[in-house]
């Protein structure tokens, strides 16, 4: 099996991006205070509070499940509901981790195209009871972008806030992928966040390039009460802080967030351009962020596992998951397309699939 320097199986395959490097570097020396009584983490929030243009709270977790899962427990007591799409993150990927953290809230799941929620889809999940008997619905939480490689636009984020203001539902954004959406929608990101009635961020860093370490963004102050209680007994108290800060400095102090989302939404693009030429492959999703979903043959997915390319096959909806990183190069899609060409014309398209688990792959 050929050994591949870069793969499309996650933006967190990738390592880390120079500017988060050098942060950390320089953030290694002498001594300084601990728990995020420092410089590096006083700066990294201020860099966040500048980019959003707005003085909202800070907190930095070491992942993404520990944001979402503890924002969403600020905005709930045990007998509410967190409403989100059926493909979400805080549903199918943390294990249960959003009821656990806000002592069994629970999760309603609403459909939606394209990995999104709509404000229709929300009030008939809401409206659907209202009895004392149905957990009571009490925040939204929408992935930016999406789970499908998707994007809300303000303009569907300002619908979707309405219907909430009107329901009574707080909003959280999963931003795993923030920065590639708001490359994506070439807006200023207070356009896509507390403009448009997002009331917690958690802002995704690792994907974007840093090495760990997720922020937490309270627009609306109020819900940060006692937040930091809340992450120290979470286990989400960094004791040396500064290296979970310090990359985020280096990450925005000259833009490299969004240089890096660009460049890994632009790659998912020519991916995208290049498999649309491809008869056997049916593009699932329209490509807005940095991911790329193609539905291939079952015999064609397994043999280019076996020309050593990682990607995942069991994410949103199913078919393949392509994503690219901020280190992905022109030279990964033309070898993974050359060998996916070389690969349909060798394989029957009926041919067998011998048993096997899917997630080996990881
Ligand atoms: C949409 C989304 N949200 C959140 C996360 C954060 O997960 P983790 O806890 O692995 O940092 C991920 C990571 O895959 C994700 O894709």
């Amino acid at each position: 099996m050929a050994t591949r320097k870069r793969h499309f199986g996650s933006d967190n395959y990738a390592g880390i991006c120079q500017e988060a490097w050098r942060a950390l570097e320089e953030a290694n020396h002498h001594h300084c205070p601990g728990y995020g009584d420092d410089e590096w983490t006083a700066r990294a929030a201020d860099l966040i509070r500048a980019t959003f243009e707005t003085d909202g709270e800070v907190f930095f977790v070491f992942n993404g499940t520990a944001a979402n899962s503890l924002s969403l427990a600020s905005m709930c007591q045990s007998y509410h509901s967190i409403l989100c799409h059926e493909t979400a993150h805080v549903e199918t990927d943390e294990c249960g981790a959003p009821e656990f953290f806000s002592n069994g809230t629970k999760v309603l799941l609403v459909s939606g195209v394209n990995g999104k929620v709509t404000p229709d889809g929300i009030e008939a999940m809401v409206k659907k009871r209202s009895d004392v008997h149905y957990p009571k619905p009490r925040a939204v939480s929408l992935t930016q972008a999406t789970e499908l490689g998707t994007v809300y636009t303000p303009d569907e984020l300002k619908a979707i806030w309405s219907r909430c203001r009107s329901l009574g539902l707080k909003i959280h954004m999963d931003g795993a992928r923030f920065a590639n959406a708001v490359a994506s929608l070439g807006v200023k990101p207070k356009e896509v966040t507390w403009q448009a009635g997002v009331d917690i961020l958690s802002f995704g860093g690792t994907k974007n390039g840093t090495h760990v370490g997720d922020a937490v963004v309270f627009f609306n102050r109020d819900l940060a009460k006692e937040f930091d209680y809340r992450c120290k007994q979470a286990g989400q108290l960094a004791s040396k802080m500064r290296f979970m800060s310090a990359p985020w400095v280096g990450m925005l102090q000259d833009g490299a967030w969004l240089r890096n989302a660009s460049h890994a939404n632009a790659m998912a693009q020519s991916l995208h351009d290049e498999l649309v030429k491809l008869p056997e492959v049916k593009i699932l999703f329209p490509r807005q962020a940095n991911a790329v979903f193609a539905e291939l043959p079952p015999a064609v997915i397994r043999a280019m596992w076996q020309r050593g390319w990682k990607f995942y096959t069991f994410i949103g909806q199913g078919g393949c998951r392509l994503m690219c990183a901020w280190d992905t190069q022109p030279e990964d899609i033309r070898d993974f397309v050359t060998d996916l060409k070389q690969t349909l014309k060798d394989t029957p398209a009926d041919a067998p699939v011998p048993a096997g688990d899917h997630r080996a792959m990881k």
